[in-house]
């Protein structure tokens, strides 16, 4: 028997729980078994049942457990989940998260401790929830020097520009129905301004290309300033709204960015409805990989984990870092491309603007839209820095 200390019960936690009680012919899920179960509050009605002797307030019941063998921390709370697993690590316990911000935090510093006590730092579930991704760039890596990662990484800005594109839904209603469903961050604020993308990105980037590819170091636009307009002018050019994070290694250097694309809507990502993540990687033996399934959501974020809890006890994957220590250079400022842009209030800025209009696609008393020519990004930004209202969308032909 393998005893699980699980840190957090919500929508990950009660999808492990809800699988394991479903263990029926499964051989080695039979061995798992949950001890004790971190909840911050004990009385919460909870969609899962077990008994309430499992559930505690106090972590140290858990990590100074000596018969629990593998922490599972999927309570999104960074700063205890951080002391909480450095801990577990130096007692030698395995330990699996889906915490993104966390491992995008604290990546290289856990995975080195990981290595030195020769346990297990496993994260599956903490990009792209239920697409098995980071188990095949760790093969991929031994192999293949990977050039390019390209995906869509947040269920909930995908689910939210899928129901705004195909059913007319406005934002703030369809973001709702992502929190409803279980999809979003506890703050999504963090979801619609691309930083949960942005963490993603870093986990893939740094571990794709063997170089620390830190947050401070991604370019990040969300989705909370697009609005209805833009969807609709978009998709009158055959275009649809996705939101996309790109990391490409280019001669000593790399560029890696968190943006709104607007892709042709026959397009392989335009095809990424709903809660669903892709994602793309090129090596230069494997060539182009894509990988696609449930980026958010109970079952397969709690699957994922248990992918990962499967792999500690039959001691499946390799303990050693996948990290590597590459030097490359960061390359953000030569991004460059066609960007749709909006302006709100665009009369208080049109000298501003004069230089950025290629193409226009709509106006009105309040709004403006247009397309630029093919121009340095860093040189818009500088543009728009001065401009109180506005979107932007890279446009991808
Ligand atoms: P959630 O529904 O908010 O659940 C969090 C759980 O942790 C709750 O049971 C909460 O207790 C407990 N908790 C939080 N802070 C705590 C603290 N300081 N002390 C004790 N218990 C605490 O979150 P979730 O959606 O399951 O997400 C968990 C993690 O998985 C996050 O890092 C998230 O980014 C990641 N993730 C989520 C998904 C998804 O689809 N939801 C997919 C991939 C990765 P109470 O229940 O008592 O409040
Ligand atoms: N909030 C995240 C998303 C959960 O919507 O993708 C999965 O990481």
């Amino acid at each position: 028997m393998v005893n699980i200390g699980l840190l957090g019960f919500g929508t990950v936690g009660q999808g492990i729980v809800d699988i394991l009680n479903d263990k029926s012919d499964k051989v080695l899920l039979k061995d798992l078994y949950i001890k004790k179960i971190l909840v911050r509050r004990l009385e919460k009605q909870r969609q899962v049942k077990v008994s309430k002797d499992k559930l505690t307030l106090n972590p140290q019941e858990i990590i100074e457990d000596k018969e629990i063998d593998i922490i599972v921390e999927v309570t999104g709370d960074v700063d205890l989940g951080y002391k909480l697993i450095k801990k577990a690590l130096k007692n030698k316990k395995h330990v699996v998260t889906a915490n993104k911000a966390l491992v995008s935090k604290h990546f290289e510093e856990l995975t080195q401790l990981a290595e030195e006590n020769h346990v297990y730092f496993l994260y599956e579930a903490s990009v792209a929830g239920g697409v098995p991704i980071l188990k095949s760039l760790k093969d991929q890596i031994k192999l293949n020097s990977i050039s390019k990662i390209k995906g869509i990484l947040n269920g909930t800005c995908n689910y939210i520009l899928t129901r705004m594109t195909e059913d007319g839904l406005d934002y703030s209603q369809a973001l709702k129905e992502a929190q409803d469903l279980g999809y979003a961050e506890a703050d999504p604020t963090s979801d619609v301004k691309g930083i949960d993308t942005l963490r993603k990105l870093r986990i893939l980037s740094t571990m794709a290309l063997g170089a620390s590819i830190r947050e401070e170091d991604i370019i990040c636009h969300g989705i909370d300033r697009l609005s209805a307009l833009d969807i609709k002018l978009l998709k009158e050019r055959n275009m649809v709204i996705k939101l996309m994070g790109e990391t490409v290694e280019v001669d000593g250097g790399y560029k890696a960015i968190v943006q709104p694309k607007a892709l042709r809507d026959d397009s392989y990502f335009a095809m990424i409805s709903d809660a669903y993540n892709a994602v793309s990687i090129e090596g230069n033996f494997s060539g182009l990989l894509n990988f696609y399934g449930p980026g958010a959501g109970m079952h397969p974020t709690g699957n994922a984990v248990l992918t990962d809890l499967i792999d500690c006890v039959a001691n499946s994957q390799d303990k050693r870092s996948p990290l590597r220590d590459r030097k490359l250079d960061n390359r953000n400022k030569d991004i460059q491309g066609r960007y749709y842009i909006r302006v709100s209030n665009w009369k208080e800025d049109r000298y501003k603007l004069e230089g950025l209009v290629d193409e226009k696609v709509f106006e009105n008393e309040e709004e403006l839209a247009f397309i630029t020519k093919e121009l340095k990004l860093s040189g818009i930004l500088n543009i728009l820095k001065e401009v109180k209202n506005y979107a932007i969308v890279n446009i991808e032909y």
